[in-house]
């Protein structure tokens, strides 16, 4: 392998990521049997077949699984001495891939903002998904780090809890419980529920305190996104329990929070990321920025701003 160049594997990888020679050739702007010829030296040097064409459709064979991997990690190791290198010269500058939850929609991004203003040559890619997408990336090392609310017991990583992530039930505003306190957990068996897709960590803990309590949840419908979920509450189709940060201030015109027992239920957001993954100089950089400037942020934030003017 000390015969292939890194321009070989960088055509290998673009065309295995593409499943295209001729997408290859588009991205890396060069011509597509430049492309042909670059990954037929590659495979002479490695002694098998990389990819194998069924019809259309270009696979990759076991060989080049492996080497696609191999590429993955040769290219993160110059990516991260690219950025310890500026590091050293003064300058914070490279990619960070984040991954954060459904509800972390409502304050990483703002973060980032500020966070940018500092590292102006920091490069963000933002993915925002459910928890059962997370376990999948993190499965697959995708990103530097991952903020979830139940980091997954089977996957070795390191946590830090840094932010309060209350779940709360949710009713339109003129709801008939909605002046009502410590409403028994047993009065919401009488009310349709809108839920969360399969895979949402959310729709767990619903299901595991009605479960815990013997209790029969009705469901009326699942939906796939917080935001569906509160236009349906408004609309009238049910109930919910969502994360506090889901609630800005302006849908306090419309929702309400219910107070019934057990509930807020009080779960943390963590920043993980896998443990035996060296943090680029970047993902570092915005770790310690998370830590510190969490700290002046609640999920209460929204509700005090939506009720200090009554
Ligand atoms: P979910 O998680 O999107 O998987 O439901 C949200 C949360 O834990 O706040």
């Amino acid at each position: 392998m000390i015969h292939a160049t890194l321009h070989q594997l960088k055509v290998f990888e673009t065309t295995a990521r593409l499943q295209s020679f001729t997408k290859a050739a588009e991205e890396l702007s060069i011509k597509q049997p430049t492309v042909s010829s670059q990954i037929k030296q590659l495979t002479q040097t490695v002694g098998l077949p990389l990819f194998e064409q069924i019809g259309k459709q270009l696979y990759l064979t076991n060989a080049g699984e492996e080497l696609l991997s191999t590429c993955h990690d040769i290219f993160a190791r110059l990516d991260n001495f690219e950025m310890t290198v500026a590091d050293l010269k003064g300058v914070k500058e490279g990619k960070l891939c984040l991954t954060v939850v459904t509800t972390g929609k409502y304050f990483i991004p703002r973060l980032l903002g500020s966070f940018c203003q500092i590292y102006p040559h920091v490069d963000v890619s933002l993915q925002v998904t459910n928890h059962h997408q997370i376990h999948q990336r993190m499965l697959e090392n995708k990103d530097d780090l991952y903020i979830l609310s139940k980091p997954p017991e089977d996957i070795d990583l390191e946590r830090r809890a840094f932010l309060d992530n209350p779940l709360v039930v949710v009713a339109p505003k003129n709801h008939i419980l909605s002046n009502q306190k410590n409403i028994p957990l047993s009065k919401l068996q009488n009310f349709p529920f809108i839920l969360r897709e399969v895979g949402s960590n959310t729709r767990k803990v619903i299901h595991k305190i009605f479960d815990d309590h013997n209790l029969e949840i009705q469901v009326r419908l699942e939906l796939g996104s917080n935001e569906a979920i509160k236009q349906a509450i408004i609309g009238g189709l049910g109930l919910s329990v969502l994360s506090k940060h889901t609630l800005t201030s302006s849908c306090y015109e419309e929702l309400c929070i219910l107070d019934v027992e057990t509930f807020p239920i009080h779960e943390s957001w963590y920043v993980t990321h896998l443990s035996g993954k060296k943090l680029s100089v970047v993902a570092q950089t915005f770790l310690d920025y998370l830590l510190v400037e969490s700290e002046n942020y609640t999920a209460d934030r929204q509700y005090d701003l939506a009720h200090s003017h009554h």
